[in-house]
């Protein structure tokens, strides 16, 4: 895979407010006539800062992580019941349209996955359809729990198979904003007839540029969370539900 080393400034662009409503703009014109109202469901579900998740022993989760969870954050369950219904506006939307799926490695893999699975069961149940082609790019911009100045993106010589076509972009964590103002900048470029985005978490962050991806599975405080293929240098991808990870658990990863 080729790899794309975007510098700093470019990894962390300013939004100006210009920028930013031609963003939108840009997003309304993509729902080519449909009409977009703003509802009070587009944050998705919202945890608020209190939400003192699950004590761990309420669910199952891996032996090896017993001492390094603080609690269950969003169970496994409501995750996917939160995607079935994403994969259902997504195809109200988008249905009988032939779409790439842009999955956002390494941490949009479950998410995509379970998505691109309940789309095919809608497929299954309804008289429309959605012919999706997958495709995978990776972004790496944390160390530790803690965001990078630099943004890698692997695999983007292959994006000119997106010229003319409709993009869906999943990811699973959009937290700042500026990772995926750069991706959108990197994806438009080749000329795709349409970008949507869904993001499973938007976490409400002081420094947020107010981004809000298409689709939303949940807007999330300001922690830390892994599991669900979300990682902290690698481990906890191995977890089905969304955790926050504990201090011994920080330590004991660190790098
Ligand atoms: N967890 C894992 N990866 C992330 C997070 C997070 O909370 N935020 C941005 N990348
Ligand atoms: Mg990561």
């Amino acid at each position: 895979m080729t790899s794309w080393r975007v510098s700093s400034s470019a990894a962390l662009p300013k939004w100006t407010r210009e920028e930013f409503d031609s963003f939108n703009e840009l997003k309304e014109s993509n729902m080519a006539g449909r009409e977009r109202k703003q509802t009070d469901t587009d944050k998705g579900i919202v945890i608020p800062d209190d939400w003192p998740g699950y004590p761990l022993a309420l669910f199952t989760s891996p032996e090896h992580y017993c001492d390094d969870l603080d609690c269950v954050y969003i169970p496994h369950g409501v995750i996917m019941d939160r995607t079935e219904r994403l994969a259902r506006n997504i195809m109200d939307d988008l249905g009988d349209h032939d779409i790439v799926v842009l999955c956002v490695l390494k941490g949009g893999y479950q998410f995509c996955a379970d998505l691109v699975d309940c789309i095919k069961v809608l497929c299954r149940h309804s008289n429309k359809t959605l012919p999706m082609r997958v495709d995978f790019i990776r972004l790496k911009s944390y160390l530790n729990d803690h965001s990078t100045q630099d943004l890698h993106i692997e695999g983007a010589e292959n994006l000119s198979v997106l010229s003319g076509k409709n993009v869906l972009i999943v990811e699973a964590i959009v937290d700042t904003g500026k990772t995926m103002k750069t991706l959108l900048d990197h994806v438009q470029a080749f000329g795709p007839k349409m970008i949507k985005v869904a993001g499973l978490l938007v976490k409400r962050v002081p420094s947020g540029t107010g981004y809000l991806p298409d689709y939303v599975g949940f807007e999330i405080p300001n922690r830390f969370v892994v599991g669900y293929a979300l990682d902290y240098n690698e481990y906890f991808r191995d977890l089905n539900h969304i955790c926050v990870i504990s201090e011994r658990g920080k330590q004991k990863y660190k790098i």
